[in-house]
């Protein structure tokens, strides 16, 4: 079986990362932990016309512009083909034929150009994307994860080494922000249009208490989710007019609030110094906002990635790809696409 491991291993790699797991074709290239290039094409424009993400569509774009995105990544690095130490892809969780798509291209690119591949967790990359933002950043520290299907706080020990915390014992921070969204009549995709609406409203709705200090730091999003849509629904049946840029701007503080208290929590108990995050969610203003000023007040330094490295992009992707590429593991060309990977093998084996 066709697998190229490299004889000597650079201690500043070039890496091709290529992503594909949802509706963002991504591909970026660093050279140790500087970015060369990003690239993203994105279909969520024809998505918005569907509501959501139609898996076909996305599979079918990213085919159509997955070799161009490659191109221009390597173009804008000013690199060459020849140049490129490892291509490291997005093997999963995330819709599978959209996976097929990148796993299958950069297998045959790493096979054509004799170039060794990285199969790379999705959520890994989210995490990983703090390692770029700050290159001097090292474990131990506490990691705040807020994406659409995961919610958690964990203690990194080392680059592949994690304590779960707590998660979330329901829904994702972002699939509420997603289905709040979808009620306020708001166009996919819901965050970021939860968080321009809620920049114009004031945080007057009452909503249900998260998980507070005996949840430990475990959260739950269900009954937050199912409050607003209770709301919003006995409002419209009484025929009385709400403020929805009031109920987003109260649902986006009680569902980030909780975040920012239960990361500093854990970096408290488990005496570090330092805080990241990782996840489309960390994308929001608000939530970044609270985040630094609860570090500052509590003395811990915060790494939060620019706001394009949190959601889905490729360069997350190169960088847990460094991580793998100095550790030596390396796949081969019977690599396949995995739609789920529960956080427990993330965070274990990733
Ligand atoms: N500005 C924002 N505010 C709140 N949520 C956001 C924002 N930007 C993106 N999101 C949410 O991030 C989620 C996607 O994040 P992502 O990390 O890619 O999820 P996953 O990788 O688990 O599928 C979506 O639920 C989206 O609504
Ligand atoms: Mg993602």
């Amino acid at each position: 079986m066709y697998q190229f491991t490299p004889n000597i291993q650079k201690e500043n790699p070039i890496i091709l990362g290529i992503e594909s797991s949802c509706d963002e074709t991504g591909a970026s290239v660093i050279c140790g932990k500087k970015i060369l290039s990003d690239e993203i094409a994105s279909s969520a424009d024809i998505q918005a016309l569907y509501g959501g993400v139609v898996p076909e569509i996305a599979s079918r774009a990213h085919t159509d512009a997955i070799a161009k995105v490659v191109d221009k990544a390597i173009k804008n690095a000013g690199i060459s083909y020849a140049d490129i130490d490892a291509v490291a892809v997005t093997y999963g969780a995330g819709l599978l034929g959209a996976l097929l798509v990148g796993v299958s291209f950069a297998k045959a690119f790493a096979y054509a150009l004799n170039k060794p591949l990285i199969a790379v967790n999705h959520i890994r990359g989210h995490l990983a994307a703090a390692y770029l933002q700050d290159e001097s950043l090292k474990p131990p520290f506490v990691t705040l994860l807020a994406s659409g299907g995961h919610t958690a706080i964990l203690y990194t020990k080392s680059e592949s080494e994690f304590e779960l915390l707590g998660g979330t014992l329901d829904d994702a921070v972002g699939e509420a922000f997603d289905k709040v969204a979808r009620v306020l009549g708001l166009q996919y995709p819901g965050g970021p249009n939860i968080e321009r609406l809620a920049n114009t409203g004031k945080n007057v709705v009452p909503m249900p208490k998260m998980l507070k200090g005996n949840g430990g730091y475990n959260f739950s999003y269900s009954g937050l989710k199912t409050a607003v849509i209770n709301y919003c629904h006995t409002k419209s049946q009484k025929g009385e007019e709400y403020n929805k840029a009031d109920v987003a701007c109260s649902f986006q503080s009680a569902a980030l609030d909780i975040l920012v208290e239960k990361a500093v929590q854990g970096a408290k108990e488990k005496n570090v110094t330092t805080v990241t995050a990782g996840g489309g969610v960390v994308a929001n203003g608000y939530l970044r906002e609270a985040l630094t000023t609860a570090c500052q007040k509590a003395g811990l330094k915060l790494v939060l990635p620019e706001k394009r490295y949190c959601t889905d992009n490729a360069t997350m992707i190169a960088a847990e790809g460094l991580l793998q590429y100095r550790l030596g593991n390396f796949a081969d060309m019977r690599q396949n696409a995995k739609a789920s990977i529960p956080l427990s093998v993330t965070i274990d084996k990733g």
